[in-house]
């Protein structure tokens, strides 16, 4: 069963427009023979239009939208607007937005599916905080997410989505899950999607690695069987360091 190989990067709340704009087009270029592994960047938003100038192959998409059609909602952006400007992607669940903007599981689902109408691409984020992970209860945590938020959908709707495992206590720390760690949690997910949907269709879903990922451990990371890919913090700043992980299948 062959799954795309996705390097994803989100860029969170950092880099200012001139900058945004010069990394989008060292990454275009230092990626045109890149052939087998899909790139998608996660900008902040108000940078879409001018980003889809340029973007040449790179996929975009947005680190975040609200799921209602439009109306009395200030200072949200819906998903046909992000569409509209070139976003053909969205991270949902992040555990930044989880535990800083109190995204509820409820909320988290209702995001999935205004993302599956509107046929955006789902990267469907889900990890544990370090607590759990010293309780030794992180898979019943995470399968919780997945039931919460993703399992809800159809056969033909959870194959449009992308698994991204981000253990929180690897998020930006610098520590990266050991590879069995990794390896352990990503093949588990693959059996939940196994149980609830079929082995065929967890096969053919893509489920990405993400937390302290870098040009260093990418490669020793991505050699797992049941990982595909990585959604990539800090890392994803600069063209060298994103190019050389998206370089490390
Ligand atoms: P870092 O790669 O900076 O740890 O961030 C990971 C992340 O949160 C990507 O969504």
């Amino acid at each position: 069963m062959i799954r795309k190989k996705i390097v994803a990067g989100n860029w969170k709340m950092n880099l200012q427009l001139e900058q945004a704009l010069e990394l989008v087009k060292t990454i275009s270029n230092q990626s045109t023979d890149i052939s087998n592994v899909d790139l998608i960047i996660f900008p902040p938003a108000l940078f879409l239009l001018e980003i889809d100038k340029i973007k040449s192959q790179l996929k975009v998409g947005v680190q975040n939208f609200y799921p209602k059609e439009n109306g009395a909602f200030t200072g949200e952006i819906s998903i046909a607007q992000i569409k509209n400007c070139g976003a053909s992607h969205a991270l949902i669940g992040h555990s930044e937005r989880r535990e800083i903007f109190h995204e509820s599981e409820e909320f988290i689902k209702q995001k999935v599916d205004a993302a599956i109408i509107h046929t955006i691409g789902v990267i469907f984020c889900c990890g544990e905080p370090l607590h759990i992970r010293e309780n030794n209860s992180q898979f019943t945590y995470v399968k919780q997410q997945l039931i919460d938020s993703l399992f809800h959908l159809s056969d033909d709707e959870i194959l449009k989505c992308v698994v991204a495992y981000e253990p929180i206590w690897a998020i930006g720390t610098g520590k990266t899950a050991t590879i069995e760690q990794a390896e352990e949690m990503h093949s588990e997910i693959r059996s939940w999607i196994a149980e609830y949907y079929s082995q065929e269709i967890a096969d053919s879903i893509s489920i990405l690695y993400g937390g302290s990922c870098n040009g260093t451990n990418a490669k020793e990371l991505f050699a797992c069987p049941n990982v595909d890919g990585g959604l990539i913090g800090g890392a994803s700043l600069q063209a060298e360091s994103f190019i050389t992980i998206a370089r490390s299948f």
